[in-house]
């Protein structure tokens, strides 16, 4: 059983790792981002509330994503392990987490600034499944390939809006590397080569 965090600033790839992890480990990838855009699309309380934080680049308060993720982690598709993809996000997300959860590891995803902003400004996802795709990458157009939907950009991958979650990244979740550092639980993984280079450095980490 593994319990992993993905830690990394926006777009340093830890979606891409964890759908891919998901599937070659058989557990769920928990990506708060991704719930947290499923509730704006749907409209919820919780959706509506996040919104303002979500499209300017800010975090959303802790306590409203410490309560989805600790309901989440009751479901029992994580009995025997998952991913937690962009949660933790500050220290006082991880102090709360540790007392619901046991972690096994912490994988950070490492990659420049200047690399970072283009592959963001790519990006484009399904507003349906979530997935997500480059659009250097697309082999299917500008459609889904699970389910054929439209692929959209992100509202929050404007490039001034991707300079603003660098720098909320660097402020409030940097000082987790040294948290988990302390803790024995930290591995790096540089993610400058392709989707499949970084892919078997992220399964060195988790096997390692
Ligand atoms: P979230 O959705 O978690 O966004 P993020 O952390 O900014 O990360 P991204 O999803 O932008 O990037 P990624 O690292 O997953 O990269 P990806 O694999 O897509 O959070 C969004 C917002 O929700 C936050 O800003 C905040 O408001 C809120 N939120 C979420 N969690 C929260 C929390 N815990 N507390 C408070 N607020 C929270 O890759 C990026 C692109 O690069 C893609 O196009 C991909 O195809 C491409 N790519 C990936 N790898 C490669 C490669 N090797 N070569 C070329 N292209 C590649």
């Amino acid at each position: 059983m593994s319990n992993i965090i993905f830690l990394g600033p926006p777009g340093a790839g830890k979606g891409t790792q964890a759908q891919l992890l998901a599937k070659e480990l058989g557990i769920p990838q928990i990506s708060t981002g991704e719930i947290l855009r499923k509730a704006m699309r749907e409209g919820t309380k919780t959706g509506l509330e996040a919104k303002r934080y979500v499209e300017s680049g800010a975090l959303v308060p802790d306590d409203v994503v410490i309560a989805i993720v600790r309901e989440r982690l009751q479901e029992p598709d994580c009995a025997n392990g998952y991913m937690l993809d962009g949660f933790p996000r500050t220290v006082y997300q991880a102090d709360e987490l540790a007392k619901f959860a046991k972690i096994d590891v912490a994988i950070e995803l490492q990659l420049a600034d200047d690399i970072i902003i283009e592959r963001l400004s790519g990006r484009r996802i399904c507003p349906k499944c979530g997935a997500t795709y480059h659009i250097s990458h697309l082999k299917n157009g500008e459609v889904c390939e699970n389910d054929g939907e439209k692929l959209v950009q992100r509202p929050d991958d404007s490039e001034a809006t991707i300079r603003n979650r660098l720098r909320v990244y660097q402020d409030q979740t940097a000082p987790l590397i040294s948290y988990y550092k302390e803790r024995g639980l930290l591995k790096a993984v540089n993610c400058e080569g392709t989707v499949e280079q970084n892919f078997a450095k992220v399964l060195e980490a988790v096997n390692g």
